[in-house]
């Protein structure tokens, strides 16, 4: 870690206590480390421990005179190549996801553009508290990382999650984020996801089981690697991931529209959308009434094909990224669509298999380039996701 900074904020529990050791096993391996400790965890461990394990001055005060910081809440952000808050209390988080400045170390968090870490420490009940858990989402969605809480006894002799993750945890998890590869900082990534809803009538639709998963994993991912990611999400059931600029679309006519207008000024297009093939020929404004028992007859119509249309406007250097959603003959029917959509790459999932496809947390794919097929295992669709990147870089460095 020579060279490296680590800002680690302090907050009141009785686990600021081990935060020590967080700051001993950094320095051993060679960081800078500035210690921010709020009011209420200097109750706990003296600035003067932290300063002594350190060997730099410990700011607890937002108004103290800067001794080498000329706007120190504001260096201190910028010299943070991770910052970390552990033990990381309810308040710490509650403050972060609305944004709330009122110490030096809430303001300098607001402030900092550098990987965060938080590791929390509570009680059970605050931990599991639908607020607490509220807050924690928001952070997650917006690329704060986690670490624990772990079960066990707690401090106040409940039992149960809330305990501090180990300092050797802590600090494994800083070092991945430190390694983190920014290789794809600079290039613009547009990714698709969800299904998209074709209305018949103000309240009946056709649709598709998409959660967004799959497309989030990978809008993640990249901008967790540096890129200037635009999601274009229809409908989707989990989390929206915080991105550069983020699109809700409805239909497929909807998606088609916003994926052309943006794709053209993109370095990668990934579509994991999945649009529905066919609309209604009518949509009607009213809800559509039952007739005496007659059968309804309703036609569809075929919906532009979204990823085709960039193929056809696919312009030099740029990659091109699609899936195909398949029940039966999976390399086949992925192959004809790499080629009818001009796409780089398609990956190909079988839908039908346990642990695939729509609505889980895993994939199983199959990625097809002109020359290559890879096939994977079960994988999260975070694994899945790094490794589709993993492969566009070099697709790219081939071009
Ligand atoms: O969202 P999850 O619950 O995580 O599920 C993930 C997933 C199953 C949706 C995802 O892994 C996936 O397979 N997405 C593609 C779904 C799909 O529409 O497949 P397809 O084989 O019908 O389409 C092939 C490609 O063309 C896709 O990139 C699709 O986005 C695109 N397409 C499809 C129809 C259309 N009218 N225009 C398109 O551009």
């Amino acid at each position: 870690m020579q060279g490296k900074t680590i800002v680690l904020g302090v907050t009141g529990g009785i686990a600021a206590y081990k935060s020590v050791e967080i700051v001993s096993r950094l320095k051993k391996k060679g960081a800078k480390v500035h210690v921010i400790m709020t009011k209420h965890a200097t109750e706990f461990v003296s600035p003067m421990t932290f300063e002594t394990m350190s060997h730099e001055p410990v700011v607890t005060d937002l108004f103290a005179r800067p001794e080498k910081w000329e706007v120190e809440h504001v260096a201190l952000a910028k010299a943070a190549d991770v910052f970390v808050i552990a033990p990381a209390t309810a308040n710490i988080l509650a403050k972060m996801a609305n944004g709330i400045a009122d110490d030096m170390l809430s303001t300098t968090v607001l402030a900092t553009k550098a990987n965060t870490l938080v590791a929390p420490a509570m009680n059970t009940a605050m931990w599991t508290h639908p607020a607490t858990q509220n807050n924690l989402r928001i952070l997650k969605s917006r690329g704060v990382h986690v670490v624990g809480p772990e079960g066990g006894l707690l401090a106040c002799g409940d039992n149960g999650a809330g305990r501090m993750s180990e300092p050797e945890c802590i600090v494994q998890e800083i070092e991945k984020l430190l390694y983190t590869p920014q290789d794809f900082k600079g290039l613009k990534v547009l990714v698709t996801a969800g299904g998209t809803r074709e209305y018949l009538d103000p309240v009946r639709y056709l649709s598709n089981e998409s959660s967004g998963k799959m497309g989030f994993a990978i809008a993640s991912a990249a901008r967790d690697r540096g890129a200037d990611v635009t999601l274009v999400r229809a409908f989707t059931s989990v989390e929206v991931p915080q991105v550069y600029e983020d699109i809700h679309v409805v239909s497929t006519c909807d998606l088609y529209d916003a994926v052309i207008q943006k794709a053209a000024n993109m370095d990668i297009v990934i579509q994991a959308a999945a649009p529905a093939d066919y609309r209604f020929e009518q949509q009607f404004s009213q809800k559509l009434k039952k007739n005496a028992g007659e059968a309804m007859v309703l036609k569809m119509i075929e919906n532009p094909d979204i990823a085709k249309a960039v193929g056809e406007r696919k312009h030099p250097g740029q990659i091109l990224v699609g899936f195909a959603a398949e029940t039966e003959k999976l390399t086949e029917h992925a192959k004809e669509k790499l080629h009818k959509k001009n796409l780089d790459m398609i990956v190909a999932n079988d839908v039908t298999q346990p642990g695939a496809g729509f609505n889980v947390d895993t994939n199983i794919a199959t990625l097809i380039t002109e020359n290559d097929m890879e096939t994977l295992p079960l994988l999260s669709k975070r694994e899945l996701a790094e490794t589709i990147l993993d492969r566009i870089l070099q697709l790219r460095n081939k071009k």
